[in-house]
């Protein structure tokens, strides 16, 4: 039997009522694939914060740094100034674990409505590889004169050679592991002719070590046309951090929405960190009517992460048919509540 310590961290707003879901799912299907979870809470989040006025401390460092996986529900306050708890907790820990890749798959689910006219789930399913440490998220920057009509801000990009390799290397393995045939380099050599030609120069590289998979470069604005237009064209798309965060969300909407998107903050050599992507939602907070499959698909992604491909599977499989049985993948609209939604869920893994 596998043991798996599991550090939850439900944060804020709709976060824990879709992590008591995924947790309730995952406790009593565990028996089932031969795996034992001991999960640990962590209450970091808006609510300690405004409390304690801590964000991360080193014990949470040192209980999630002890842990096999990190599934984390939302963070972001309606009381906190935005960017404090994005920038202290979720920026802080991807950093600190070094997860240095953003793995956010597009996938449309049959049933599942996308905004896309005449497009279906054979034209929506691809991958993005964001690199999840630099960039303009790297905090570079500054003011002078601050607060007066000289004011001059910078905010600067951080390219760095072994980030960007092990980012794109990550791209290719994934590729070659999971049956996609080409990637694509999502980037701005046009205007930034100085980072983005490090990426362009290491993109074909790494690729030559990979001659079965086919290569192609598009820039940024480009790629969100295609991303609407012909989706068909992309597998893989390996991107810089602040793209990847762009054009994820874009294709969160094109897969069906919040209510479905997940990613993974992945140290393949450390602890990786498993989210839905839509954020704590405080407008539906405790009405029990919040999706949870974008957590459950989480959870999925986690498990295969830690190599546990055929629980993955199902519980993707469950997430599927699921999906179908909804009215919409919008909170509120589902036709089904909170619950319900992870109940369904279950059975279905423990059916099949
Ligand atoms: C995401 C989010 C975060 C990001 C925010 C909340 C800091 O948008 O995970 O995509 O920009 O990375
Ligand atoms: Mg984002």
């Amino acid at each position: 039997m596998n043991n798996y310590n599991i550090s939850l961290l439900p944060g804020d707003g709709t976060g824990p009522e879709v992590i008591n879901e995924t947790v309730k799912i995952l406790e009593k299907t565990e028996t089932k694939y031969d795996v034992k979870f001991n999960f640990t809470n962590n209450d970091l989040g808006g609510d300690r914060f405004l409390k304690s006025n801590e964000l991360v401390t080193s014990k949470d460092l040192d209980e999630l740094g002890s842990s096999d996986a990190i599934l984390l529900g939302a963070i972001g306050h309606p009381d906190v100034k935005p960017g404090i708890l994005e920038q202290g907790i979720l920026l802080n820990l991807r950093k600190e674990f070094d997860q240095y890749i953003n793995l956010r798959p597009v996938v449309l689910y049959p049933g599942v409505e996308t905004p896309l006219a005449n497009k279906g789930p054979e034209d929506i399913n691809f991958t993005v590889v964001r690199e999840n440490t630099e960039g303009l998220y790297a905090g570079a920057g500054g003011y002078i004169h601050y607060g007066t009509e000289s004011e001059v801000a910078t905010q600067e990009s951080i390219n760095t050679w072994k980030a960007i390799n092990r980012c794109i290397v990550y791209a290719f393995e994934y590729a070659k592991q999971n049956g996609r045939k080409k990637i694509t380099l999502c980037a701005k050599t046009n205007v930034l002719t100085y980072a983005h030609d490090l990426w362009e120069r290491i993109f074909y590289d790494v690729a030559e070590n990979y001659p079965e998979i086919e290569t192609d470069y598009g820039h940024v604005d480009a790629v969100c046309m295609w991303m609407v237009k012909n989706p068909e064209w992309f597998d893989v798309i390996v991107t810089d951090n602040m793209f990847g965060d762009i054009i994820t969300d874009l294709g969160a909407m094109i897969q069906g929405g919040m209510g479905i998107a997940a990613g993974g903050n992945i140290n393949p050599e450390g602890v990786s960190m498993f989210e839905p992507i839509g954020g704590s939602a405080p407008k539906y907070t405790g009405k029990n009517i919040i999706n949870p499959l974008a957590s459950i698909a989480a959870a999925s992604m986690m498990l295969n992460q830690l190599g546990e491909e055929k629980y993955a599977d199902d519980i993707e499989n469950a997430i599927i048919s699921t999906a179908q049985k909804l009215d919409s993948l919008s909170a509120g609209k589902m036709g089904m509540s909170t619950s319900e939604v992870g109940d369904t869920v279950l059975n279905s893994i423990l059916n099949n």
